[in-house]
């Protein structure tokens, strides 16, 4: 008796899979710029000093293993509001915002997902065009209508004046947003967009928050690489803004990347609301989503981070760390400006400079990535979104020779 003989085969997911196909290669110059994962100048995945600390002292502690509440551990919730808003921030003192720690920040975008189908349940999503491959999938695996809104430039040579590709399409963007139902939601990237590395400047989103405001939009802000763009406080600028403007918003944040700790599933989800009665209710009801999904998350999340935040020598470290991580991919994104610049005369790659965070995105076909892939073991997203953490000094060159030979 076969009850699964129907079943669609999987595709294979866009980024997962691809990342599994570079570790299957037997090349031994093979780059991977595929995944969003760092990886220091040696091509490792760096254990931060502050994690192992973290870790050790709780092995040293041995403390027993229960299950921690539905929401998470009060004290990563509680480190994750200040590291989130500041210190001491209103929307901290007047109660009216709810975080859970939740499994990584996916979790986190998931059970906020579920909850809006539940609680407002006319509304669509609005996410970038482009955004991250799994947004739209996790969206409508929730049940939610999946749109876009305007949101790369790719560019154009015949406009007068020339616009060259990599910037942001700010009004078409606002444009899209201003005719939008009212209570409608909209997925941000807090900072260092993926997977194009073109963000928001300060003043574009003190543009956006009256679009929000007036048109009644609920932000849903995704805070993946929080420390990647301009620093740690610098990157929540959009989080804090929306906070002071009064707006009610969700916000889902990782530390996967910050932290360097992207099998540990350490991540959170905030929802502002207007008073602390409303969220109380949305802690509520969070809490709900979560017990009937995964039931409670991850006592090991919590306390790296809880101790990483909480305590000043640790902190320090992170911060340092998160500061030299930072300055590494920017070192890179020179460096591969330069190699391409010298061996495409002609061609403009100012995109690698201007873009921020992790990523970039080439402007390369999928054709022309598939090459750089077979003919030159370099691996990105069939995008073009390029993983500028994968480059080192050991592999930019080779990198920046494969990617001029495919745009020949
Ligand atoms: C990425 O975009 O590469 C990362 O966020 C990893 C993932 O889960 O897709």
């Amino acid at each position: 008796m076969s009850f699964f003989s129907h079943l669609e085969p999987y595709a294979g997911d866009p980024i997962l899979g691809l990342n599994d196909a570079f570790q299957k290669d037997p090349r031994t110059d093979k780059v991977n710029l595929s995944i969003g994962i760092y990886f220091d100048d040696a091509g490792r995945i760096p254990v931060l000093d502050c994690v192992r600390q973290a870790e050790a002292q709780m092995l040293a502690e041995s403390a027993p293993k229960s299950y921690l509440p539905i929401e998470g551990a009060a004290a990563m919730r509680s480190a994750v509001q200040q590291l989130l808003f500041g210190a001491d921030h209103e929307v901290m003192k007047s109660g009216r915002v709810a975080t859970l720690q939740t499994v990584g920040s996916s979790g986190g975008l998931r059970v906020g997902a579920d909850f809006l189908r539940r609680w407002l349940p006319g509304s669509a999503i609005w996410v970038s065009d482009p955004t991250w491959d799994n947004h739209r999938a996790m969206f409508e695996g929730a049940g939610l209508t999946v749109n876009t809104y305007p949101y790369y430039d790719a560019g154009d040579a015949k406009a007068d004046p020339p616009r060259s590709a990599g910037g942001l399409a700010f009004d078409a963007m606002l444009a899209t947003l201003r005719t939008l139902p009212p209570k409608s939601l909209v997925l941000l990237h807090a900072c260092c967009h993926n997977p194009t590395g073109v963000d928001l400047a300060p003043a574009q989103w003190q543009a956006l928050v009256p679009v929000l405001r007036e048109r009644e939009l609920l932000a849903y802000l995704d805070l993946a690489y929080q420390g990647y763009g301009d620093g740690i406080a610098e990157d929540a600028f959009a989080v804090r803004l929306l906070a002071a403007e009064g707006l009610s918003f969700f916000v889902a944040n990782s530390f996967s990347k910050s932290m360097s700790v992207y099998g540990e599933r350490a991540g959170a989800l905030s929802v502002v609301c207007v008073d602390a009665a409303e969220a109380r209710l949305a802690l509520g009801q969070l809490q709900a989503t979560v017990r009937r999904n995964y039931s409670s998350p991850s006592i090991h999340a919590a306390g790296i981070v809880a101790r990483v935040l909480g305590d000043p020598a640790l902190r320090a470290g992170w911060e340092a760390d998160v500061a030299a991580m930072r300055e590494r991919i920017l070192a890179m994104r020179r460096s591969l400006h330069a190699v391409l610049s010298a061996r495409c005369p002609g061609r403009d790659f100012g995109y690698v400079l201007s873009q921020r965070g992790m990523f970039s995105y080439t402007g390369l076909s999928a054709a022309q990535v598939d090459r750089l892939r077979e003919d030159f073991g370099v691996y990105l997203v069939r995008s073009g979104r390029m993983c500028l953490a994968g480059l080192s000094t050991r592999n930019v060159e080779r990198t920046a020779v494969a990617m001029a030979a495919v745009l020949a």
